[in-house]
């Protein structure tokens, strides 16, 4: 059965060149792209992606780094695409939940500075889809 999730290449991933990475090891997963765009965010939409997050200590710093820069916005698909990606962005702290292997126990260094973001559920992954790509 497919299953749909969103992924972000957030800003620090687009300007330290991994978005190719990313797309790479999506596809190299078996998972596909069901739509896939560079584009800037607007404040109104990185308040209601991270709506979950509002009034915890890094909410603000979050709003800012996401509208820092362009991000590369994808729908990827597949079964079990949701937990897939998932396992394949790794654990939110890059150095302490992060295993090798995955992108951000590879690239990154800081919990702010993460590289991606991956739907944590079925319904998560249908919130987001619906608010970055609506005609999908
Ligand atoms: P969260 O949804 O918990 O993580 P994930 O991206 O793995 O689903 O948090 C959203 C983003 O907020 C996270 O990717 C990076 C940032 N963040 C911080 O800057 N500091 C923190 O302590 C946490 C938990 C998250
Ligand atoms: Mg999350």
């Amino acid at each position: 059965m497919n299953e749909r999730t969103l992924v972000l290449v957030k800003p620090d991933g687009v300007g330290k060149g991994l978005v190719g990475e990313v797309i790479s090891r999506i596809e190299k997963k078996g998972l596909s792209l069901a739509a896939l765009e560079l584009r800037s965010v607007s404040r109104s939409v990185a308040e209601e992606h991270y709506a979950e997050h509002q009034g915890k200590p890094f909410y603000e710093d979050l709003l800012e780094f996401i509208t820092s820069g362009p991000v590369v916005a994808a729908i990827v698909e597949g079964p079990r695409a949701v937990a897939a990606f998932r396992q394949i962005a790794g654990g939110t702290d890059p150095v302490d939940k992060a295993a090798p292997g995955t992108l951000r126990g590879d690239y990154g260094l800081e919990v702010q500075y993460n590289l991606v973001h991956g739907s944590d559920s079925v319904e998560s992954a249908e919130r987001e889809i619906k608010l970055w790509f609506p005609d999908y």
